[in-house]
């Protein structure tokens, strides 16, 4: 089954065109597709237009069967997408257990049993559970926004720039967290550390400009010209 399908995408911030006739698919046997691309690509454009935030102007966007172009997010949420925002998007002055409410609005009956499985994946945060979201540090903010995208069971969870301005460790601990979602959640993955993206990646998409530049297994793009010359130098 195809979870995401993508055709001949158009999107404008006004008069300024940043995605040209992108199309992409996920399907169900996917555990993580990348997608990789320079700063100012329209990386993050394409993630919200597939989260229903920003509207395209030419093309068909299919989530979980879905037409989702005149889709509200909230709905493509109850349809099992998750998009957990680089700007993680937490309420800063709720607990870690009230963000964590915030995120299972559509499985409020599971709320204990995943709100222990996160606890599980991130201690740190059962020890923070009454903490106010904003006096947790960038990591564990980080695990807590990736726990509540998990607390809405999603079928596809897509992470934007999840290691952005974390330590190298901590940014290490994310890619095996997500290695972990993926055995479960097919993932949806964007982000700037290509190399580790793309081991990681049953297949991805380099996007260079607003326009897909080249596709294919994780293996086929780091061993592809495009990504060797311009992303794995150094
Ligand atoms: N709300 C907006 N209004 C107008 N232009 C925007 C808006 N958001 C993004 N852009 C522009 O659209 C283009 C694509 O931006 P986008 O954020 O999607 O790229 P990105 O690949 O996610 O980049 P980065 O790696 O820096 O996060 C850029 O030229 C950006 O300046
Ligand atoms: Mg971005």
């Amino acid at each position: 089954m195809t979870l995401i399908d993508v055709q001949d995408l158009d999107v404008h911030y006004g008069d300024l065109q940043v995605l040209w006739d992108v199309s992409l698919q996920v399907r169900e046997d996917d555990s993580v597709v990348s997608i990789v691309g320079p700063n100012g690509a329209g990386k993050t454009t394409l993630l919200k237009t597939l989260s229903g935030i920003v509207e395209p102007t030419a093309g068909r966007v299919e989530v979980l069967g879905q037409d989702v172009t005149a889709v509200p997010s909230d709905a493509i949420v109850e349809h099992g997408f998750v998009h957990v925002s680089e700007e993680r998007n937490l309420f800063g002055d709720l607990s870690v257990e009230k963000n964590l409410l915030m995120g299972s609005f559509t499985t409020r009956d599971d709320f204990e049993e995943n709100r222990e499985m996160v606890f599980d994946m991130f201690p740190v945060l059962r020890d923070r559970r009454d903490k106010k979201a904003r006096t947790l540090s960038g990591g564990e903010q980080q695990m807590l926004a990736i726990g509540r995208g998990l607390m809405a069971e999603p079928k596809v969870l897509a992470f934007d720039e999840p290691s952005n301005a974390l330590a190298p460790q901590l940014a290490q601990q994310v890619f095996e967290t997500i290695e972990e979602i993926s055995d479960d959640v097919t993932v949806v993955l964007i982000e700037q550390h290509v190399d580790r993206a793309l081991k990681l990646a049953d297949r991805g998409y380099l996007l260079e400009n607003g326009r897909i530049q080249t596709e294919g297994t994780g293996e086929e793009l780091l061993n592809s010209d495009a990504i060797k010359e311009g992303y794995l130098r150094g």
